[in-house]
């Protein structure tokens, strides 16, 4: 079974990819990882980078392929609407980055104003004629394996659409991943998983389909995953690495407590170390939204969020959480 960490911009940076990877393989090295003898491998992905500013300005977007030596199953993940920039892109990651890289993925899913006015994310779901061509000539000029990330559809009238559509597209892609639900949803509301098993069903066989749906737990994620290849998480993911792994986290077992103090210590440096070309204050103020999501379930957790506002240094965040969570 496959088990991805879902690309979230401003989320799944190289910090958090490492943290993740290293809780990660701290199971699985123990061959403790699914007692039920499932194989069980980690994808990550890159926070999705625009082909068109790359084009325009590399050195503004290139900390999106930043990576580091742990990292072993990454996607480069790509976003744009013209297939001039996309292919330079696809073509110099093919050059210039393939050794950071298993693949290289465009995404076709996306809701946000900014990215389907410039052609990208979703807005390549309304001329899926056209974005065949795309996804075809990208896949041709890729030596890394080449996959799409969409979702079910523009809204329910589409699914059919979107269904012919992605078996075309399957015979151009290593991988599909689908989050199971329409553009017109966004991140609300019901997600079709039937969507999902249905397409593997009818997809080229050498086309992997994972699914992504708001999965709260890796039982979740092992009792759904039916005929797919593998499974997404996002949101639950976050704060929260050993999702990806059966051992839940809970805050009354101490060990548990010193891995999530020592989790934060690390990511908070790892955040720090990679933006090494930005001030203290600015990461440890953008590491906030990482502890509020490791702290929430611990009693007390809203005070000491409050207090957490005013710190604004490395050093007094570690004392201050070495202090909490103890
Ligand atoms: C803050 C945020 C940023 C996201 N950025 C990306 C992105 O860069 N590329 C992408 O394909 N999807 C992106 N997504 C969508 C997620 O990868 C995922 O499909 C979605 O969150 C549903 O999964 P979940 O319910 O497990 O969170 C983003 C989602 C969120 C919430």
């Amino acid at each position: 079974m496959i088990i991805g960490l879902a690309p979230m911009d401003w989320f799944t940076d190289c910090a958090m990819r490492d943290v993740t990877q290293e809780i990660f393989d701290k199971y699985s090295n123990a061959s403790l990882l699914d007692k039920g003898g499932v194989r069980v491998d980690l994808f990550l992905r890159t926070e999705f980078m625009t082909a068109d500013g790359y084009c325009a300005k590399p050195q503004a977007v290139i900390r999106h392929l930043m990576t580091s030596p742990i990292q072993k199953n990454l996607i480069a993940q790509i976003h744009g609407g013209n297939i001039k920039t996309l292919l330079k892109t696809v073509k110099d990651i093919n050059k210039k980055y393939a050794k950071d890289f298993i693949g290289i993925e465009l995404n076709l899913g996306c809701p946000a104003h900014n990215i389907m006015k410039s052609g990208g994310g979703s807005e390549l779901l309304r001329c899926k004629e056209e974005t065949l061509k795309i996804i075809e000539a990208l896949s041709n000029a890729s030596k890394l394996p080449f996959s799409i990330k969409t979702r079910t559809g523009l809204d329910q009238k589409d699914r059919e659409n979107q269904t012919e559509f992605l078996v075309k597209a399957s015979k151009f892609c290593s991988m599909i991943t689908i989050h199971g639900r329409t553009v017109k949803q966004a991140y609300t509301g019901e997600a079709d998983r039937e969507f999902i098993y249905n397409l593997k069903k009818l997809v080229d066989k050498k086309c992997k389909i994972i699914g992504n749906w708001w999965i709260h737990s890796y039982e979740e994620a092992k009792a759904r995953l039916g005929n797919l290849d593998g499974v997404m998480i996002g949101l639950a993911a976050i704060g929260n690495p050993r999702i990806f792994t059966p051992y839940v986290q809970t805050f009354w077992q101490k060990v548990s407590l010193k891995e999530k103090r020592d989790t934060i210590i690390k990511h908070l440096d790892l955040m720090l170390k990679y933006n090494s070309d930005q001030s203290e204050e600015r990461i440890v103020i953008e590491f906030r939204k990482h502890l509020s999501q490791y702290i929430k379930w611990i009693p007390d957790s809203r005070e000491f969020k409050v207090k957490m506002s005013e710190i604004k240094n490395q050093k007094d965040l570690i004392s201050k959480v070495e202090k909490f969570l103890n």
